[in-house]
């Protein structure tokens, strides 16, 4: 139990917090109090560090003053409700503390132990670790009791999400009283155990690490890789502005954390990321991380396409299939000439990039149509061979297969050049086309396809032709990963995607994705990938999903 003092239960007993450690967490955390019209106490080492808290919420709540999304006199009220201290033992007579400073077990513990003889008995004492084990903690103290996770999400006072964890130690009531207290904040909590990264680290940094490692092989421009996840999956940010925002070192530390703990080698932390935070590009906070944010920001990479395209002024459509004739709109509303043919057309022969469709079809052509009863849909291989021997000998073969097994297993008998493409379905960021890069496509082929999706206003994507090219080969994995997770026990579907869309600000959670998408779709992708590419293949429940055709939310 919590010791009896003069705070008592409910979160409402919670008018004075404070917080250690004043970095972009810490200061965000302070905010998030003040702003709900509690009184904090700022914490850190140094007079200039709590002076340096201090300056972090005086821009960030003045920048609320400028979009005129606060009063001047409201924030004058909020900045006077916190006073600022290098010294702990002012913490004497708070009701809370949360701790966010850097992650090392070390420092936490020997914080912990000596907030022990300073707060009252009765003050809660809590941690924003992000991965850190909250049970080595607690055990360190002497009120194990009364240690709990409260976890808060970059930008702290914008995200939702606060993970509150419980140890077998932590008093029930006291995670009720913190559960209730973030949603006092107007946050979302979601309560779990301990577990090494809890829900939303986990599964985030686990794809972040993912992401790096596919960046490290060079198969896709830091730019592309990070439209691909923005505006492709939908995601807020791409993978390497977010491992910027949240520091390279934190990414890496629950890297190893994660890595740890399970022994999952996707959880490794990548090469690459461990030789950026040895030379001390950070991120943001560097100056230097990915991309560069200092005065002298370079300017972009070269795209992996880079090349003198060909020209492109008719494209053709091969095949049937609602993304073949969703692109062929989309290029003509971007000026190109668009002909069209299911099976074979001599007008196809002028087109210098011609898209073939093969999710439907049968050698007639008439499958799609209705008018056709050989139950042969499926990709329309034959219907295509008929085709291509009436395209230009010069022209590109751009097939529809986001799983790149047509492009990478049938080379083209004529000796075309073939790169694969998906089309993605458009999100709030706009509409991507993957585009593959193999051994028998050439950077101008590639540019020019990569040209043609500029001008229909498609954002293209280049990377090389391997199965999930490369919206899917991250996303279906993080997919899985949830489905492990819920899986495991740890969590429940609902819990994921609330982490998920609260503290990582996605659009939809994982399990929301997988019934929009199909549990098949995504059962079938991940064999692929596991088959070609590698990875681990699609989790069991997943498959027992696929399998009945059950979704994950009702
Ligand atoms: N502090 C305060 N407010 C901020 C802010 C900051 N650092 N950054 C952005 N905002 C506010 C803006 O002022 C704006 O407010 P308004 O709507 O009232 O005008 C609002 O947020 C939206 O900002 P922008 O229009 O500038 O930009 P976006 O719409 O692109 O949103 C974002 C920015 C909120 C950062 C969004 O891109 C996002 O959610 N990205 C994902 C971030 C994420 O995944 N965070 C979790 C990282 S993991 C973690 O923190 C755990 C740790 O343990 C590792």
């Amino acid at each position: 139990m919590v010791p009896s003092g003069g705070r008592g239960n409910g979160s409402g007993r919670i008018g004075t917090v404070g917080v250690v450690g004043l970095g972009t967490m810490g200061a965000g955390i302070v905010e998030v109090f003040a702003k709900a019209g509690l009184s904090v106490v700022g914490v850190d080492g140094t007079p200039e560090l709590a002076e340096r808290g201090k300056g972090f919420l005086t821009t960030s709540t003045g920048k609320a003053v400028a979009r005129g999304r606060l009063s001047e006199q409201d924030q004058k009220a909020l900045l006077d409700r916190v006073t600022w201290t290098a010294s702990v033992t002012d913490l004497a007579d708070v009701d809370l503390v949360i701790e966010a400073i850097p992650e090392r077990l070390e420092f936490k513990i020997d914080l912990f132990s000596k907030l022990d003889d300073i707060v009252r008995p009765d003050t809660i004492l809590a941690s924003n670790t992000s991965s850190l084990s909250l049970t080595t903690i607690a055990a360190a103290t002497k009120h194990p009791e009364r240690v709990i996770g409260m976890h808060f999400f970059n930008p702290a006072p914008v995200l939702a999400l606060v993970e509150v964890i419980s140890t077998l130690f932590t008093d029930t009531k006291l995670v009720r009283e913190v559960r209730d207290l973030a949603t006092r904040l107007g946050k979302k909590p979601v309560v779990v155990g301990d577990r090494a990264g809890f829900v939303a680290n986990a599964l985030l940094i686990t794809y972040l690490a993912r992401a790096i490692r596919l960046y490290e092989t060079g198969s896709v421009s830091r730019e592309d890789l990070d439209n691909a996840m923005r505006v492709g999956a939908g995601f807020p940010m791409g993978p390497l502005t977010l491992s910027d925002l949240i520091g390279l070192d934190v990414v890496k530390e629950v890297c190893d954390v994660l890595y740890e703990a399970t022994k999952d080698p996707s959880a490794a932390p990548p090469a690459l990321l461990q030789q950026m935070v040895t030379a001390g590009r950070l991120g943001r906070k560097t100056g230097q991380g990915f991309y560069d944010y200092g005065p002298d920001a370079d300017e972009s990479e070269q795209p992996a396409s880079s090349g003198r395209a060909l020209a492109v002024s008719t494209i053709g459509l091969l095949g049937t299939g609602e993304a073949l004739a969703q692109l062929g709109e989309t290029m003509e509303a971007g000026g190109l000439k668009v002909v069209h043919s299911v099976t074979a057309s001599a007008a196809l022969g002028e087109a210098q990039i011609v898209f073939v469709g093969t999710d439907a079809g049968c050698a007639t052509g008439e499958c799609a149509a209705g008018a056709c009863e050989c139950d042969q849909m499926g990709p329309a291989q034959e219907a295509i061979s008929a085709g291509l021997s009436k395209i230009g000998k010069n022209a590109i073969l751009a097939p529809m297969d986001g799983l790149a097994e047509w492009a990478i297993g049938t080379p083209d008998e004529h000796a075309r050049v073939v790169v694969p493409v998906r089309l993605h379905e458009p999100t709030k960021g706009g509409q991507v086309l993957e585009i593959g890069t193999g051994l028998d496509s050439g950077a101008r082929e590639v540019a020019a396809v990569r040209t043609a999706a500029d001008r229909a206003g498609l954002v293209p994507v280049v990377g090389r032709a391997r199965s999930g090219l490369v919206v899917d080969a991250l996303l279906y994995p993080h997919l899985n990963d949830a489905v492990a997770m819920l899986d495991s026990g740890y969590a429940s579907a609902q819990d994921i995607d609330t982490a998920m869309t609260a503290g990582c600000g996605y659009p939809e959670g994982p399990f929301t994705m997988i019934d929009r998408l199909g549990a098949d779709q995504v059962t079938e992708g991940l064999a692929v990938m596991a088959t070609t590419v590698g990875g681990a293949g699609p989790s069991p429940l997943l498959v027992e999903h696929a399998v009945r055709g059950r979704k994950f939310l009702d």
